[in-house]
């Protein structure tokens, strides 16, 4: 969620700003851009070359950069427009306040007046401060203006006392973020079911049959998914690839069967399903228990058909939108249309080995993407990242729009 977003960070003085460190951190390992304002009281309480090194940009605390009569200085409108959130935290009682009023006397106030995107608050302030009636009334005025507040919580407070007013932990308010920039998102509550990668198939403990596929087609629409606001279950066969957002559960297997095991033990409840594994149709007959030793004759390998686990979903399917993958060399578009009847898909994305950059083991791929109706969508050639994007889109369009 907060991949590539524009994070703008204002501190106000208060105890809980040496907190923003691990703040920032948080932001900058989820892969958000993090610019900092700091009042003058809260470069007091935190130093801004902690903060200028964690987020990788100097830290503004005021308009004018350096000397006096100097060109210059820090543009509060272009802050404002730069950032895609922006968060006030801690937010003391006298910051509320005044944005609550439309005071402007600093570069914070006048960056939150000029901010077009959604603004975050996270209050922290000792306990008779937060429950007073002033206090009350600036954060309902904030949420009129449609401000998003994230609660203090309760526990021991600076001065000593037990109460209301500890500025929410940084987990938290990431987490608080990340569900509130959910929200609304079209696969919101949806389980987004997807299968990736190779199949390894033993002969014996140390050789296999297996082929050239990376996972990453798989990956990326497993982060996609997560990126419209699903909860993925992303079964892997073996492949170097890792993944770190929490709503994929990464669930990783060897073989087809395992796969086919992992697969529909999920399946039930799914909503979206993509089957963009490389499942190797045979397996040999039997497997050796010890390494096949070298002999002076030939070596035959008898295989054994492998279950279809696409054919299998969609034999099984209910409500699930379910899309298949076509790797073809020929005749293109009728086999991808064959398999989309004969697996009872509702879309398959055919990739042609025929186009420069699709398919196996390269970082791009060209598809056509395919529904029950005929109709045919052709994409460019684009990065995996970009083409799960696109394929999400399709799917999102015909189930979710
Ligand atoms: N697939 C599967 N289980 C298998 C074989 C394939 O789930 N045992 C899925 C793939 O994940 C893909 C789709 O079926 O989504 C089509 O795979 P592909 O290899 O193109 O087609 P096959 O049905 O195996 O037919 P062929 O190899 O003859 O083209």
């Amino acid at each position: 969620m907060l991949d590539g977003k524009n994070i703008l960070l204002g501190i106000t003085g208060g105890i809980a700003a040496y907190k923003t460190t691990f703040l920032v951190r948080l932001f900058i390992k989820a892969g958000a851009n993090v610019k900092i304002i700091l009042t003058d009281s809260a470069s007091s309480f935190v130093s801004p070359l902690t903060l200028a090194t964690l987020s990788k940009n100097p830290v503004v605390t005021d308009f004018i950069k350096s000397e006096a009569h100097t060109t210059d200085w820090n543009n509060h409108v272009e802050l404002g427009l730069w950032a895609d959130i922006m968060l006030i935290a801690p937010a003391t009682a006298n910051t509320l306040s005044k944005m609550a009023n439309g005071a402007c006397d600093n570069l914070l106030l006048a960056t939150y007046l000029s901010a077009k995107c959604p603004v975050y608050f996270a209050p922290a302030m000792d306990l008779d401060m937060y429950k007073h009636p002033s206090t009350a009334a600036s954060f309902e005025k904030l949420k009129s203006f449609g401000n998003i507040m994230i609660p203090a919580t309760s526990g021991e407070l600076a001065s000593g006392l037990y109460g209301e007013g500890r500025m929410a932990e940084p987990e938290d308010i990431i987490d608080f973020i990340t569900d509130h920039l959910s929200k609304g998102l079209p696969l919101q509550g949806k389980k987004v079911l997807i299968t990736a990668g190779p199949t390894y198939e033993a002969i014996d403990p140390v050789r296999f049959i297996g082929n050239h596929s990376s996972g990453l087609m798989g990956f990326e629409l497993a982060k996609a998914s997560a990126q419209l606001g699903a909860q993925v279950v992303l079964i892997s066969g073996p492949t170097h690839l890792q993944v770190e957002e929490k709503s994929i559960y990464l669930k990783r297997v060897v073989s087809a069967s395992e796969m086919y095991d992992a697969v529909l033990a999920d399946y039930t409840d799914a909503d979206v399903v993509i089957c963009a594994a490389a499942v190797a149709d045979y397996r040999p007959k039997t497997v050796a228990d010890q390494k096949i030793k070298k002999s002076d004759s030939d070596f035959n390998i008898e295989l054994i058909k492998n279950k279809d686990i696409l054919f299998s979903l969609g034999a099984l399917k209910k409500n699930q939108y379910l899309v298949g993958f076509a790797l073809e060399t020929e005749n293109e578009l009728e086999n991808a249309k064959g398999k989309l009847k004969r697996k009872n898909l509702d879309a398959i994305v055919l990739n042609s080995l025929n186009d420069k950059g699709a398919g196996f083991g390269s970082k791009t791929n060209k598809i056509t993407f395919i529904d029950t109706n005929s109709q045919i969508v052709a994409f460019e050639l684009k990065t995996k990242a970009a083409v799960a994007v696109d394929i999400l889109n399709e799917i999102v369009k015909r189930r979710y729009a």
